[in-house]
């Protein structure tokens, strides 16, 4: 063996330890050769400690000493002691190890980028060298807080009589409303399995094989563009009950939380979570996962413009659509003229047609507006929005209510950052409900689930499926944190008859229902318990829990923009004879 087995890691080789011999092992972080004097810093997973050698060290174990580079990998035996100079930077900078023993286990090329506790290098360099990327302290914390909150999810639920059950990977396909991941059979030629976009009708399933309260860990795939709050592959914190309603999946939901961040982070969160209606939040942040941790809020002025002349509001009005507004407070000497013409395109990528405002500067209001307006019109904008002094109002108008909502909820939250409006290190969750169950497609010209097909209508709304369908609620919630759609679920369909209404509803016929879930169809003929559950995506929790900005950066292997890997370099072409063996090729 080239190597002594660790007694203790790094960061646990402190003061207390002193006269006592340890043995570390890791990787060098930094060495420095004063001559007569060598100190190497070495890395684990746990942090630093600096070992030290001088001319009274062993001449074998100097000369090794000089041959050690960054990264190598070494194991260590030596004696505590007091250090002269103090490294402030670390825990245990009082002390070091002085050598006895020492061991080069492996050693390591320059590396492509220097191993640092905050790596800076290209993303690319960052992500074909993942392995070494990893080392960041930053990586690793991440990671660690990642782990534990996967093990919090396992007590709390474990906890309140949740069962982790396995769901299959290779399966017929479960449509969260992303295109699949297919897998060629090669037994089944021109047949294909999907990959899970989540495991809905495997934890329905298992309701209706009366698990009661089921959990699990698990992996989803979803063949669509990547974001940074979003990856192909991805994993849900995923739960299903039974006899439930909405009011226990979130209680129980509430409670994760509340222990999730105790115990990880010892944050106390407030429980019960705030809830608005899919409608309040739309009307009030223009999202249906609004941030609440700031104002602007918007402001319907369609009312006091309903009559109105000016035909950019007026048509919009009559067509259906509304006018709405934000008043950015003592704003004016950021948002100049030329500040609202780079707002103008943000509102244009959004569909916005364009983005009328007044300015109140020193007295006197210049607008983009007001002159198409009559006096009273004007007025009763002002008083409705407190418009004064150094505020900024900024109005959309559009027959279609959900691009004004689209334009002014993302106007808002770039606002909110470029002013500053949004305060750090605060957790802020609520619940978004009574979505409505579907909404209009106007490129497939029908109507679709909002969740997904499986989502029960709210049960006294159901004869409403057939006669307006646009305004049946779901029982369905989304668990929202700081801006971001942190998890969501329903309450499921239990009935047979419910579930072909509702199949019907969003176009499919009943062969097709058959072809597609009819294994679920034909599970409701033997005895259905009432369910119902969320998701979270874990992934996004970690991400918000450690303030990073992407999920690459807390997901050990992620996928890029093109969503291909750049370590491993895949997807890859495969040889022929697997093309052949699988019916691809002939
Ligand atoms: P949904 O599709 O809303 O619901 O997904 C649940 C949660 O998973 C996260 N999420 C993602 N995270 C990263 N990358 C992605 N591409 C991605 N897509 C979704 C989000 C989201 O809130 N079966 C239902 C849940 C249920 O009804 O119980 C489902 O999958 O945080
Ligand atoms: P116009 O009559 O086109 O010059 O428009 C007058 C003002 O209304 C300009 O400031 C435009 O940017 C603004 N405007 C145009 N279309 C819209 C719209 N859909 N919503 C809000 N403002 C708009």
């Amino acid at each position: 063996m080239n190597f002594l087995k660790r007694t203790h890691y790094c960061a646990e080789v402190t003061k207390d330890l002193i006269g006592q011999d340890v043995v570390v092992c890791g990787f060098v972080q930094k060495v420095r050769n004063l001559g007569n004097l060598i100190f190497i810093d070495v890395r684990d997973r746990s942090g630093i400690v600096q070992i030290a050698m001088n001319s009274k060290t062993d001449e074998k174990i100097l000369d090794l000493a000089q041959q050690i580079r960054a990264e190598f990998v070494v194991s260590v035996k030596g004696q505590v002691k007091r250090r002269d100079s103090v490294n402030k930077t670390i825990s245990n900078g009082d002390v070091e190890i002085y050598v006895s023993e020492l061991y080069i286990v492996s050693k390591a090329q320059t590396p492509p980028f220097e191993v640092t506790d905050n790596i800076n290098a290209k993303d690319e360099l960052r992500l074909k060298y993942r392995y070494l990327d990893l080392r960041s302290s930053q990586m690793q914390k991440t990671l660690m807080l990642r782990h534990k909150v996967v093990k919090a999810a396992h007590d709390y639920y474990d906890k309140n009589g949740f069962l982790e059950i396995e769901t299959p990977m290779l399966i017929r396909s479960t449509p969260e409303g992303a295109r699949d991941y297919l897998v060629p059979s090669r037994v089944h030629q021109g047949c294909f399995f999907a990959l899970p976009q989540s495991p809905q009708l495997y934890k329905q399933l298992l309701m209706v094989a009366g698990y009661d309260r089921y959990m699990q860990i698990a992996r989803c795939f979803r063949d669509e563009d990547l974001r940074a709050d979003r990856q192909p592959e991805f994993t849900q914190i995923d739960l299903e009950m039974s006899f439930v309603d909405e009011d226990d999946v979130m209680t129980i939901n509430e409670g994760f939380i509340k222990h999730l961040f105790k115990t990880v982070m010892n944050i106390d969160v407030q429980t019960p979570f705030k809830r608005l209606t899919y409608k309040e939040a739309m009307d009030r942040f223009g999202s249906d996962k609004p941030d609440n941790r700031f104002g602007l809020e918007l402001v319907d002025l369609t009312e006091i413009l309903k009559e109105t002349e000016f035909k950019v509001f007026g048509e919009a009005i009559s067509k259906g659509g509304s006018v709405r507004a934000i008043n950015v407070k003592n704003s004016a000497d950021v948002l100049t003229r030329k500040e609202i013409d780079k707002l103008t395109d943000i509102v244009k990528t959004y569909k916005g047609k364009g983005l009328a405002f007044s300015r109140f500067v020193n007295g006197l209001v210049s607008s983009s507006f007001e002159k198409f307006l009559t006096e009273s019109e004007v007025k009763k904008i002002h008083e409705k929005l407190d418009f004064k002094d150094s505020d900024v109002i900024l109005i959309v108008a559009d027959a279609n209510n959900n691009i004004v909502y689209d334009c002014l909820g993302n106007l808002r939250v770039h606002l909110g950052k470029k002013l500053n409006l949004i305060p750090e290190n605060t957790f802020s969750f609520l619940w978004v409900t009574d979505f409505p169950l579907l909404e209009y497609d106007e490129e497939e010209k029908r109507y679709v689930a909002k969740h997904h097909p499986f989502t029960s209508p709210k049960l006294d709304q159901v004869d409403m499926l057939e006669t307006d369908p646009e305004n049946v609620l779901a029982s369905a919630y989304d668990m929202v944190l700081n801006g971001y759609e942190l998890g969501g679920g329903s309450i499921r369909i239990h009935d047979r008859e419910l579930q072909q209404r509702v199949f019907k509803r969003i176009g499919l016929s009943q062969e097709e229902a058959e072809l597609k879930f009819g294994y679920l169809l034909e599970a409701f003929k033997y005895g259905v318990p009432p369910h119902g559950g969320m998701a979270y995506g874990l992934d996004r929790l970690v991400m918000l829990m450690a303030n990073k900005d992407s999920l690459r950066d807390v997901i050990a292997f992620p996928k890029v923009q093109n969503s291909g890997e750049l370590m491993s370099g895949c997807p890859a072409p495969v040889d022929e004879v697997s093309l052949k063996e699988l019916g691809l090729k002939k």
